[in-house]
């Protein structure tokens, strides 16, 4: 009989803590999973990823609708109306199924679900409510939670100010909303209710939207917005929201100083980022701390200061992706097993799912100067890419930046309507080494948005085809 109740107890059943767990039962360990939501796969599958997307995808089939792009292909609507219970519905259908599939896969890979809220009490114990339970390894993967703004309280029920699990459970569509922060979640979010009626304003406090994407990508972004519709406060600030009523008043002021203005909506979302999810760990009893931004830091392994216990996900350093979070379960669970798991940190790719998508790979054009190497860029507009063009898709473009020397590919950057899926074909060219003279010989199929990749790519070394 083992000293320890289980091999490995992972605290989260995210995309880094499933999947962890997954990996871990997988390899024929021993595996427990503490999780104190009502159902498996956590911020993602529950108030994040997944339910986003739902709403992303079912108001853009309504934009298509109402805003006449079905009608111009021939497909004749008479009167659009919009049934929102039933979008939330759908919604609601895909969250239960996926949360549900997690559940099935425990069951199949007889993983124990300890229900309930897990702190230490050594570096091998948990509490959880009032029973203990040993790990020979435990894995924090405790994800992270939306970050307050000082003085504006957050009501998801009433529906005044809320944050991104308010924002996605709307009952009603806000004739006027104010996202405060212009990222990705406020963008995503701000899109969906703009498509569905809201007059949409982003209040930013940087001077332009989507901070960590390339600077060409940023500026487009900007302008594909505002032609959308929405209204851009960029170098703002929020200073006070006060609600009167069913009103919210917003006072915000140029970030740089000057005179503040007040604007009035129905609904103010707040979405100025996430913080790490450590409250109630009790990390000291383990013998852990965190850094000065409340992340838990892990070394390349995955391991943290005491060897029994590992961090993975929202939780530890590096962008806030549930692709992330996944490759590291799957690494962590590897190493505990005594494999070699490694996430390559360098090539993650990062997606904004408006429309058209945004995504990038690997260094922006600015990294790559400020790393000191000499670029050269390839850059290839979707209006020239045939299927995009057919599609009646001609907003974004391809850029592809490389080394001057080596030729070899440092970091790509799509704005297109499929630039989500796009962008997987950069990031295994560049885990593969690749050159943009490997993309650009790359026989791609024709008619599809791929080719603007490596059209860009031939960019890089000469001249592309179709401009
Ligand atoms: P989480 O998914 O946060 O899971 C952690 C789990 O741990 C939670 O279920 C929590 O209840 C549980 N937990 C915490 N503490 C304890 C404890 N002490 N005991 C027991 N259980 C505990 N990322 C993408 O890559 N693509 C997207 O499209 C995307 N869309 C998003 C949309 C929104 C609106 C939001 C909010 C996020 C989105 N993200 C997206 C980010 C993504 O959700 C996170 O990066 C991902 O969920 C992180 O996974 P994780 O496993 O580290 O943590
Ligand atoms: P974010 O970090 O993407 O954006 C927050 C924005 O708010 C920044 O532009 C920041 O400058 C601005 N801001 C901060 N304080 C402000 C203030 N007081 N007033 C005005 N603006 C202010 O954070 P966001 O959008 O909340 O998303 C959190 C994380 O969730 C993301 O970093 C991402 O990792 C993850 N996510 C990923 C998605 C995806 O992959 N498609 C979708 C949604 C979330």
């Amino acid at each position: 009989m083992s000293e320890f109740d289980f091999d490995v107890i992972v605290i989260g059943a995210g995309p880094g803590g499933y999947v962890a767990a997954i990996r871990a039962a997988q390899l024929g360990l021993k595996t427990a999973c503490v999780e104190s939501r009502e159902t498996l796969g956590g911020t993602c599958l529950n108030v994040g990823c997944i339910p986003s997307k739902a709403l992303l995808h079912g108001s853009e089939l309504f934009a298509e609708a109402q805003e006449g792009t079905l009608a111009k292909f021939g497909v004749k609507t008479e009167k659009v109306t919009l049934d929102l219970e039933a979008m939330q519905g759908e919604k609601a259908t895909a969250v239960k199924e996926l949360t549900g599939g997690i559940a099935f896969l425990f069951k199949k890979n007889k993983i124990t679900w300890l229900k309930g809220h897990a702190g230490f009490v050594d570096k091998h114990t948990l509490q959880i409510g009032d029973q203990r339970h040993t790990g020979r390894n435990i894995v924090i993967a405790t994800g992270s939670s939306v970050t307050p703004l000082p003085g504006v309280d957050v009501d998801n029920e009433r529906g005044v100010i809320v944050d991104s699990t308010g924002g996605l459970a709307l009952k009603h569509v806000p004739d006027r909303m104010i996202v405060i922060g212009g990222g990705v979640i406020g963008l995503e979010l701000g899109s969906v209710w703009r498509r569905l009626g809201a007059k949409v304003t982003v209040v930013e406090f940087l001077d332009r939207l989507l901070p960590g994407l390339d600077e060409d990508v940023r500026k487009e972004a900007g302008k594909i917005f505002k032609k959308q519709g929405m209204e851009l406060k960029l170098g703002n600030k929020v200073t006070a929201v006060a609600v009167e009523g069913d009103t919210a008043k917003v006072t915000i002021e140029p970030a740089s100083g000057g005179p503040a203005e007040t604007i009035e909506a129905d609904c103010v979302l707040v979405a100025i980022g996430r913080r790490p999810n450590t409250d109630g760990l009790d990390l000291e009893s383990a013998g852990l701390e965190t850094n000065e931004r409340g992340q838990i830091v892990p070394d390349q392994q995955f391991r943290t200061r005491v060897d029994s216990v590992w961090a993975i996900g929202d939780v530890i350093p590096g962008p806030m992706l549930a692709h992330k979070a996944e490759d590291e379960g799957i690494a962590v669970a590897e190493n505990i097993a005594g494999e070699h798991g490694i996430v390559n940190h360098a090539i993650i790719p990062n997606v904004v799912y408006t429309m058209p998508e945004m995504a990038g790979v690997g260094l922006t054009e600015a990294q790559a100067r400020d790393a000191g190497h000499e670029i050269k860029i390839g850059m290839f507009p979707m209006m020239a890419n045939s299927r995009a063009k057919t599609n009646r898709e001609p907003d974004g473009f391809v850029k592809i930046i490389a080394d001057a020397k080596t030729d070899r590919v440092l970091g790509g950057w799509c704005i297109a309507t499929l630039a989500g899926t796009m962008i997987a074909q950069i990031a295994q060219a560049m885990e593969f080494g690749a050159t943009s003279e490997d993309i650009a010989y790359t026989c791609h199929a024709h008619p599809t948005h791929s080719e603007a990749i490596k059209e860009a790519a031939m960019a890089v070394r000469g001249k592309p085809i179709h401009v």
